[in-house]
């Protein structure tokens, strides 16, 4: 069977603005000649340093950034060559989380509110059924009944993202972006939305674009692994190829500094080769 998703030669630079005596910058380009798929209920993991460029690629990949070039296409159709009308029709096979569960919902929409509004866009569901489907959403992720009714600051990072997971599968979806999905979190909490998402992969059949800076939140839940750096793919294969025989510098770099029992220390980072770290801090608040 063909890929679900095909991303083929994406390329995208930023314009720099003008220097101080107004002559226009060279764009920087921040993704370049990045090529990959996805088969049908897989993981592909997308992992490397901050800035490397790889939430851009989940971005250009839904097409919410447009690549300057580089073909996707999903389930065989070019979403270049779509119109506006049937690229929203394929958004609801295809869908993003993000990794700020605190910026990622309406702060004045209720949990019902915030679930609803997905299956308003994008089925044709009476009000009944919008909210049985609503209550079922929740009970899935681990939310309670009398959640309902409460707003996004009543939650903790954990809920949130899980909420963040419900309204992503309220319209079905094949295909799920997940950007640093557990990166703001606690670590006591980081497994059980990860657990949800490997079970929701299990029972839906989903395929996972899964990007992160933690090479070993890669290793444990994506299929194949893609490794990047500096807006450049430059390893691709199994877990098992990439982390026991890296063939690249800089992959053989992350997986020493991977943290073991023993730790060991990488004495020389890779040269022309950033360090990997997250792009920022923890930031649960409370769980209840
Ligand atoms: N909208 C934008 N305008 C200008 N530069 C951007 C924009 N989005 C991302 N960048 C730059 O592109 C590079 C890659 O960013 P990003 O894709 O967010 O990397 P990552 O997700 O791997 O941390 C960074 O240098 C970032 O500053
Ligand atoms: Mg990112």
């Amino acid at each position: 069977m063909s890929p679900l998703l095909v991303a083929n030669g994406l390329h995208k630079s930023y314009p720099q603005g003008r220097s101080l005596w107004g002559r226009a910058r060279p764009a920087q380009s921040v993704v370049r000649d990045v090529s990959f798929h996805v088969d049908r209920g897989e993981t592909l993991g997308i992992v490397g340093e901050t800035g490397a460029g790889k939430s851009t690629v989940g971005r250009m990949v839904l097409r919410l950034v447009e690549a300057d070039s580089g073909h996707v296409s999903f389930d065989g159709t070019d979403l270049s060559t779509l119109s506006p009308a049937s690229l929203r029709r394929m958004r609801q096979r295809m869908t993003m989380i993000f990794q700020d569960p605190f910026n990622s919902l309406d702060p004045r929409m209720t949990l019902r509110a915030a679930v609803r509004e997905p299956l308003t866009l994008h089925t044709s569901l009476g009000g009944a059924e919008k909210e049985a489907r609503v209550r079922e959403l929740l009970e899935r992720v681990g939310m309670r009944q009398d959640h309902l009714d409460r707003y996004p600051r009543e939650f903790s990072g954990g809920q949130l993202q899980r909420i963040a997971i419900a309204r992503a599968l309220a319209a079905d979806p094949d295909f799920i972006v997940c950007d640093e999905p557990v990166a703001a979190l606690d670590l006591s909490i980081q497994a059980q939305v990860l657990n949800l998402l490997l079970d929701l992969q299990q029972e839906r059949g989903l395929s996972y674009l899964f990007i992160s800076h933690d090479l070993s939140l890669v290793r444990f839940l994506a299929h194949r692994v893609a490794v990047m750096s500096q807006g450049v793919i430059v390893e691709q294969g199994t877990p098992e190829e990439v982390f026991t025989d890296p063939k690249h510098p800089y992959t053989r770099a992350l997986v020493s500094a991977i943290p073991t029992p023993r730790p060991t220390r990488v004495s020389r980072w890779p040269a022309g080769f950033p360090a990997p770290g997250p792009s920022r801090p923890a930031t649960e608040r409370r769980s209840r």
